[in-house]
């Protein structure tokens, strides 16, 4: 990881290095933060961040979701992600807020503990690895089954969800994959583990439903818009394990990993075992947006 210049901690852009906190904070011992994976893009027209208001509203949500009161509006999050942008120079650049319990009381009971705010920026390339956005990754159905339905919030971007995807990252790199796709509780398709899915066959687009456990992500709302405009039919319904086996394309869609084909899974090859023409014609779209700045959907805060 290359490091920063600042870190913006609780009100206060201070340096990378002083950025720490107490280990007897809470959200060490039990997991309890949230956060967001914000991307900002170089363009022709300036630096832009992509989806700032709703990633901001998604820290606001999964926070309240698990009863933490973030002390910042959202106003005031997002001048703070332009400030710590801005303080490090960047052009482009990841941002991840993060709001944690801190110190204060060491039981499960996490009310007596601090609410802290920080916010990182640092400069980092494609996710899954280089020229995977061409090519596409192998991936495996994981052993681990996404979070159940009342037992973790998945629609909460919380940190101790993450264990569960650790798990499935662990395995997939162990077996030599780029990434696990996740089965929800009743064996349907849900998502990767920091990714979400769209397989597709017969020019038809299918991705899972929100209520499958899944987080719905900023980019799957972005593919899902771009897809309909060009003109494909989208369905949000359940995907049974094979269907992965004979689609005609699939790729996975993330703030990180953008727009990624994946060419085969569980060695079973997928289409032509590279990007397909309907993943290429939603991933131009998308790349185009970004890349040039020229927001026909008003997705980007220059800054
Ligand atoms: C588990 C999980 N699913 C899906 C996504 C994709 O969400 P987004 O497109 O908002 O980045 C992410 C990434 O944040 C994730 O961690």
């Amino acid at each position: 990881m290359i490091k920063s210049e600042k870190i913006w901690m609780n009100g206060e852009l201070i340096d990378w290095n002083d950025a720490k906190i107490h280990i007897m904070s809470h959200v060490i011992h039990y997991g309890s933060s949230t956060f967001e994976g914000i991307r900002c893009y170089e363009t022709p027209k300036g630096s832009a961040i992509l989806f700032l208001d709703e990633h901001i509203r998604r820290l606001k949500d999964s926070s309240k979701i698990y009863r933490i009161e973030i002390p910042y509006s959202e106003t005031e999050l997002k001048d703070a992600c332009i400030a710590t942008i801005k303080a490090n120079g960047h052009k482009a650049c990841y941002i991840r807020p993060l709001v944690y319990r801190g110190p204060g009381a060491l039981g499960v009971n996490p009310h007596l503990a601090a609410i802290e705010v920080a916010i990182a920026t640092w400069e980092w390339g494609t996710y899954l690895g280089e020229d995977v956005l061409e090519t596409g990754v192998d991936v495996r159905v994981s052993s681990w089954n996404r979070l159940a339905p009342n037992t973790m919030p998945s629609m909460a971007k919380a940190g101790g969800n993450y264990l569960n995807s650790q798990l499935i990252k662990m395995e997939a790199l162990m077996d030599g994959y780029a990434e696990g796709l996740t089965l929800d509780v009743n064996g349907y398709v849900a998502e990767g583990s920091g990714e979400n899915i769209f397989v597709i066959r017969d020019k038809v687009i299918y991705t899972p439903m929100v209520a499958q456990s899944i987080l719905p992500g900023f980019t799957r709302g972005a593919v899902m818009h771009i897809a309909k405009e060009l003109g494909y039919e989208v369905r949000e319904t359940l995907i049974s394990r094979e269907a992965l086996y004979i689609a005609d394309e699939i790729f996975l869609t993330g703030t990180a990993a953008e727009i990624t084909p994946v060419r085969s899974v569980d060695k079973y090859p997928i289409g032509e075992e590279k990007r397909g023409p309907i993943t290429e014609a939603i991933q131009h779209e998308y790349l185009k947006i970004v890349h040039t700045g020229e927001d026909p959907y008003n997705w980007l805060t220059f800054i």
